[in-house]
C-alpha cells in the first residue's frame, strides 16, 4: 500500500514532476527504427512522457525528434513535408532541421533574420538495437548512452518490438516483474499431463518442466537482493521431487526488466510511459548468440495452448492488439471453466487483462500486499527514493558509463546442494563463462512474464 502522495509521485511523469525529471535523465526509447525506415520517409507522431513530438528521418539519414507544434502558429508538423534535410510546416512553409533550428522562413522577406531567433523543441537521438533512443533531460546534465548489449549487435540479430498498454507504466511493469502470477493467470489444465522428462533434479530444467514446477508450488517464497543497477530477486518453489527451483528476474533503473529464463536471459522488457495512462512495452534482443547449448529444451510456449501476438503481422515491430478492454480480452467462459485459468486465448493479453483492468492509474491506497509482492514493493521504494534524490539536486542511479549494463541477466535453475542463487546469470556464473562468445555472454531465445 502507498500513500496517495507516494502513488502520485511514483506514477506521474509529465514535465516538471519528480518522476518525470528522473526518467528524463536516462536515454529512453522514443520509437522503433522501422517506423522511420528511410531518408525522407513519412514523419511519425511520438507521444513520450506526456509530450507530443514528431520524429522524421532527414535526407542524410539523421533522425530528428522535435516538438509536434510549429513555433509559428502551432500547426502540427506531423502533416509537414519531409524534404531536403528538414521538416517543412504545411501552413506557411517554415522549415526545421533535425536539431530544431529554423532553416527556412519563406513567408518573411528575404532580408529578415527572424528565422535565426526561432527554435523548435528538439531532443537528441541515438539508434541502437532497432530502437531510436532519446534524452529529454537538461542538456548540461546529459547522461551517457547505456549499452545493454545492442551497440555491437550484428544487424541480422537486431530485433525490437513494442506493444501498446492502456495503463500506467508502473503497474504494467509490476505485472511483468511479478513472479507469483505465472502459477495462476497463465496456467492451463494440460500442465499436469506433462511427462517428467528427468530434469526435475539440480541443474537446468526443460521448459515444459518449468510449467510443471510453477503449477506444483503456487505460493513462491521471495528473496530480494539490491544490486548496482537496481535489484534482482528469486521466487523459490519446491519441485515435485523436493528440489529447490528458483526463477530470478532483474530490475534496472528506471523501467528495465529482464525476466527469468532457462538457463539465463538478457532480453530486455522496458515499460516506457507514453503519458500517465498509457505506456509502450518495448522488448529487444541484446546478444548475438541464442542458447547454443539448447538448454531449456522445447520452446517454452510450444507446450501451452495460447496464441502470441506476433510483431511480424505488421512488419514493423509494433505488436497488434487483438484483445482489448473493448472486447473483454476475448474471454471465453467455457475455456475458463474447463481448460485455462484465465479464459483468454493469447498469453500477453492475459497480462493486459489484469493490469489494464486495475484502471488507468491504480489507486495503491486500496491494495493489500502479501509476501509474494516483496519485489514490486522494492521496485517502488527504489524509484521513489531516486526521484526524491534527483529533485533535491542529486544524481540518478545507474548511469555511470563504466558499469557493464550487458551483465544484467535473469536466470532459472534447480539449485545444487548449497548453491547460492545470487551467482546465477552473473559474470561469475560458470555457465555464463562457458557460453562466452567473443567476450560477450550469450542470450537465450525465450522470455516470459
Ligand atoms: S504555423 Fe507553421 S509555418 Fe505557420
Ligand atoms: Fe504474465
Amino acid at each position: 500500500m502507498l500513500s496517495e502522495q507516494d502513488n502520485e509521485l511514483l506514477t506521474r511523469v509529465g514535465p516538471g514532476t519528480p518522476m518525470g525529471d528522473l526518467l528524463r535523465r536516462y536515454w529512453t526509447p522514443a520509437l522503433l527504427v522501422s517506423e522511420v525506415p528511410t531518408p525522407d520517409s513519412d514523419p511519425v507522431r511520438v507521444r513520450l512522457l506526456g509530450e507530443d513530438l514528431v520524429a522524421f528521418r532527414d535526407t542524410n539519414g539523421q533522425v530528428g525528434l522535435v516538438g509536434e507544434n510549429c513555433p509559428h502558429r502551432g500547426a502540427s508538423l506531423y502533416f509537414g513535408r519531409n524534404e531536403e534535410c528538414g521538416l517543412r510546416c504545411p501552413y506557411h512553409g517554415w522549415k526545421f532541421d533535425a536539431s530544431g533550428a529554423c532553416v527556412d522562413m519563406p513567408s518573411e522577406p528575404p532580408t529578415s533574420v527572424f528565422k535565426d531567433k526561432v527554435q523548435l523543441k528538439s531532443y537528441p537521438t541515438h539508434e541502437s538495437g532497432g530502437i531510436v533512443w532519446t534524452y529529454m533531460g537538461p542538456a548540461e546534465k546529459m547522461t551517457p548512452f547505456r549499452d545493454f548489449g545492442t551497440e555491437t549487435l550484428a544487424p541480422e540479430h537486431v530485433s525490437a518490438t513494442k506493444l501498446h498498454t492502456t495503463c500506467n507504466w508502473v503497474q504494467a511493469m509490476e505485472g511483468n516483474l511479478d513472479t507469483s502470477h505465472i502459477s495462476w493467470l497463465h496456467q492451463f489444465n494440460g500442465v499436469k499431463d506433462i511427462q517428467d522428462d528427468g530434469s526435475d533434479k539440480p541443474g537446468y530444467p526443460s521448459n515444459p518442466m518449468s510449467w510443471k514446477f510453477w503449477a506444483h508450488d503456487r505460493a513462491p517464497r521471495l528473496e530480494v537482493e539490491d544490486t548496482w543497477y537496481g535489484f534482482k530477486y528469486v521466487g523459490i518453489r519446491t519441485t515435485p521431487n523436493g528440489f529447490t527451483h528458483v526463477r530470478m528476474s532483474a530490475f534496472c533503473y528506471p523501467y528495465h526488466t529482464v525476466i527469468a529464463t532457462v538457463p539465463f536471459g538478457c532480453r530486455q522488457g522496458l515499460f516506457v510511459p507514453i503519458d500517465d495512462e498509457n505506456c509502450w512495452r518495448y522488448s529487444f534482443t541484446s546478444r548475438n548468440v541464442e542458447n547454443p547449448q539448447g538448454i531449456g529444451g522445447a520452446n517454452l510456449f510450444s507446450v501451452a495452448p495460447f496464441k502470441f501476438g506476433r510483431a511480424e503481422v505488421n512488419g514493423n515491430g509494433i505488436i497488434p492488439r487483438e484483445y482489448t478492454a473493448e472486447n473483454d480480452y476475448g474471454i471465453d467462459r467455457d475455456e475458463q471453466r474447463h481448460r485455462t485459468f484465465s479464459g483468454v486465448a493469447e498469453f500477453v493479453s492475459q497480462d493486459l487483462m489484469v493490469t489494464e483492468s486495475m484502471g488507468p492509474i491504480y489507486d495503491r491506497t486500496q491494495e493489500r500486499l502479501g509476501t509474494s509482492d516483496k519485489a514490486l514493493i522494492r521496485m517502488r521504494r527504489l524509484l521513489i527514493a531516486a526521484a526524491k534524490k534527483v529533485a533535491e539536486g542529486g544524481e540518478p542511479p545507474a548511469v555511470d558509463p563504466d558499469l557493464d549494463y550487458r551483465s544484467i541477466r535473469s536466470a532459472e535453475k534447480i539449485l545444487e546442494e548449497g548453491e547460492d542463487w545470487r551467482i546465477l546469470g552473473t559474470n561469475d556464473d560458470p555457465l555464463v563463462q562457458e557460453m562466452d562468445v567473443d567476450g560477450i555472454p550469450a542470450s537465450t531465445p525465450t522470455t516470459r512474464s
